[in-house]
Order: structure tokens, then C-alpha cells, then sequence
């Protein structure tokens, strides 16, 4: 199907097999990374598009890469040896989490936290107000926006407002601006925890926070492909792969294996690293089920032009994910319009950075 975007007037091809039947998506435009919205809803709707027909890889091109450069376990090692020098968690969003994991803890602990971050007390108050949280406009001060909205959800806010520095980068080699990659981060969040919430609502505010750092490997990467930007574009170049394999291909391994040594450097709860870890392949988890949470809420994410990276179109949910989660095509369907609909109303009041 041929789609023009309709702020630079790109057309583009994208094969059928990987548009939703009788749905309506949105991909990103490669060049002005507008969201391009296409409407198939009146097409007869066969299948769910988010379950896989095949694997979308298909053969790779026979072009030996600059082995110049560590790759495989050598450069893994390289970047894990430095693990002082990876992404520092924000101390005030470790604390945060301290905090609403303690169950005695209390509104106080939180307030006192922010007082002394006037910029992450801003952002805060801004994320308050926005439609999200329902408070539009009501909330002036963060004392106020405790007593409205509880201790729990300031601790989100607190969260949220400090992983916007760490999330919300500008990654030159992924292509990826820092608004780009944050509201990937917020798309995905939200939708973990909108699935997560269905079995119940703790589970949802796990799954939630590891949402918002499930790319964080692409932070640690993006350098090492930016020195291998030529190779990256060769293996890309007759589109027919995905960032994620050309990543395991040129250098030996992909940007969910490193999450994973973040997470265990950031001390992340095991559950919720392993999930970050399997993201993209949930049935090598055993099993677990957050896993399966943020490969599907990745998937609608990209699905619906909240992608992180040009090549959105091109991921599919892993096989097996909806029956793993018990849920059907017409959950995906709710889940699809939620997701949509929360990450607009947070995304308005919480640029990235
Ligand atoms: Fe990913
Ligand atoms: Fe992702």
C-alpha cells in the first residue's frame, strides 16, 4: 500500500502483510518523523495484525562487516567492564521507588524528596495538571497534588519526571530525537500497565516503571552504532530487516541484553529486569509474564507510530503472546484506543529532557 505524508509530501510503500487488517495505525515518516495515520477500518477485517504470519527477517546479505571494530562478546565486555561510566538511575527516582515499595512509608517521605528538586517539582506540577491524571489546571503546588492524587501516584510523577532526563535523549545513532524516544517510553508504559492492570492494579505500577526504561540498552548503544553507522546502513539498506537484527548482527548482540546489565547495575526488582530483558522475545523469559506485557505493549506502541526508530513497521508480536496473556483479539483492540488516548493526554505536558 502506497502512503504519503502529509506534512512533506513522502510517499512510501509499505507491504500489506504488514498493515492491520480493518484497523487504523500510524506509522512515523522516515524523513520528518511526522505520524502518518492510515484508516483500513473499511476493509474487511481477516486476521489480527499484530499476530505474526512468518518471521519478518529474511535473508541477510553477504557482506562481511568492518571486523575492524570489537564486536561480539569483546566489545560486550568492553561496555561491561566501564559499567561506571553506563546511565545513572536519577538518585531521586531510586528514592521515590523506595518509598512506595515501603508500605509504611508516607506522603511526607515524598513531599520532602521534591522540595529540595525544584526542577523535578516543576515538571511534577505540570504532569499533575495534565489530562492524565484528571486534574487539568487545578494543582499549584506539589503539597496539593499529594492530598489529590495520593502518595503512590506522586511517586509515579516523581518517577516519571526524573527518567524524562535519562529516557529523553537525543540518540544519533538509532536516528532517534529525545522526544522520540520518550514517548516510545511513555507509549510503552502506559500500555504495560493498562494490560497489567487488568490482572491487578500493584502488578500495573511494576509494569509501568518497567516500561519506561525497557530501551534504556539503546542509551549505552547508540555510540558503538553510531561508529558502525555504515555498516548498520548496508545491512539495512534493502529493507527487509530490523534495527534489532542488524544490532545482534554487526554487534554481536542487541540493546535488550544490555537493559538488562543496567537494570541490575540501577538494582531493578529481578522480575521486572528479566522482563526488560526478553522484551522482544518473551518465550526464551520461562515464562514471564511481565515479559510478554512489554514485548505487546512495544508492538502497539510501534504499531501506532510510537516507535523508536524508522523501522517500526517491521516488528511483529511474537507468537503465542495473546494466548500467554489470555487475552483476544478484541482486548487488543480496547487496550489499542486506551494506550492512544493516555499517552496524548501525558505526552502534551511532559516533553522529554
Ligand atoms: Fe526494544
Ligand atoms: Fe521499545
Amino acid at each position: 500500500m502506497k502512503v504519503e505524508c502529509s506534512n512533506c509530501n513522502k510517499e512510501y510503500k509499505i507491504p500489506d502483510e504488514k498493515l492491520p487488517v480493518g484497523k487504523k495505525c500510524a506509522v512515523q515518516c522516515p524523513a520528518c518523523k511526522n505520524r502518518i495515520v492510515i484508516d483500513l477500518r473499511s476493509q474487511p477485517k481477516q486476521k489480527q495484525s499484530l499476530q505474526p504470519s512468518k518471521p519478518v527477517e529474511k535473508e541477510k546479505p553477504t557482506v562481511s562487516y568492518a571486523k575492524k571494530r570489537p564486536s561480539g562478546m569483546s566489545l560486550k565486555y568492553g561496555i561491561l567492564r566501564s559499567l561506571g561510566d553506563l546511565p545513572a538511575m536519577p538518585h531521586i527516582v531510586q528514592k521515590a521507588q523506595d518509598i512506595i515499595a515501603n508500605p509504611d512509608s508516607n506522603l511526607n517521605e515524598l513531599s520532602r524528596l521534591i522540595e529540595i528538586e525544584q526542577a523535578i517539582a516543576t515538571r511534577v506540577l505540570k504532569l499533575a495538571n495534565s489530562s492524565y491524571y484528571g486534574l487539568s489546571g487545578k494543582v499549584f503546588s506539589v503539597q496539593h497534588a499529594s492530598v489529590l492524587l495520593g502518595y503512590k501516584t506522586l511517586g509515579e510523577l516523581i518517577t516519571v519526571a526524573g527518567i524524562s532526563s535519562l529516557m529523553g535523549r537525543n540518540l544519533k545513532g538509532y536516528d532517534l530525537s529525545s522526544e522520540d524516544l520518550w514517548r516510545h517510553s511513555i507509549a510503552v508504559a502506559v500500555g504495560s500497565r493498562i494490560i497489567a492492570s487488568r490482572k491487578d492494579a500493584e502488578f500495573g505500577n511494576e509494569a509501568f516503571f518497567a516500561g519506561l526504561v525497557h530501551d534504556a540498552g539503546k542509551l549505552v548503544l547508540d555510540q558503538h552504532i553510531y561508529e558502525r553507522k555504515d555498516d548498520f546502513e548496508t545491512f539495512m539498506g534493502n529493507g527487509q530487516h530490523t534495527f534489532l537484527s542488524a544490532e545482534k548482527e554487526i554487534l554481536g548482540f542487541d540493546h535488550s541484553e544490555i537493559a538488562f546489565e543496567l537494570c541490575q547495575k540501577w538494582q531493578i526488582p529481578s522480575n521486572q529486569s528479566v522482563a526488560v530483558q526478553f522484551h522482544h522475545y518473551p518465550s526464551k523469559s520461562q515464562g514471564n509474564e511481565l515479559a510478554y506485557i512489554l514485548h505487546m505493549a512495544d508492538c502497539i506502541a510501534m504499531m501506532n507510530g510510537y516507535g523508536a526508530g524508522q523501522d517500526s513497521m517491521m516488528y511483529q508480536m511474537e507468537e503465542g503472546t495473546l494466548e500467554f496473556l489470555a487475552l483476544q483479539d478484541k482486548d487488543v483492540d480496547d487496550i489499542q484506543s486506551q494506550i492512544l488516548e493516555s499517552v496524548e493526554k501525558m505526552s502534551q505536558e511532559m516533553p522529554a529532557g
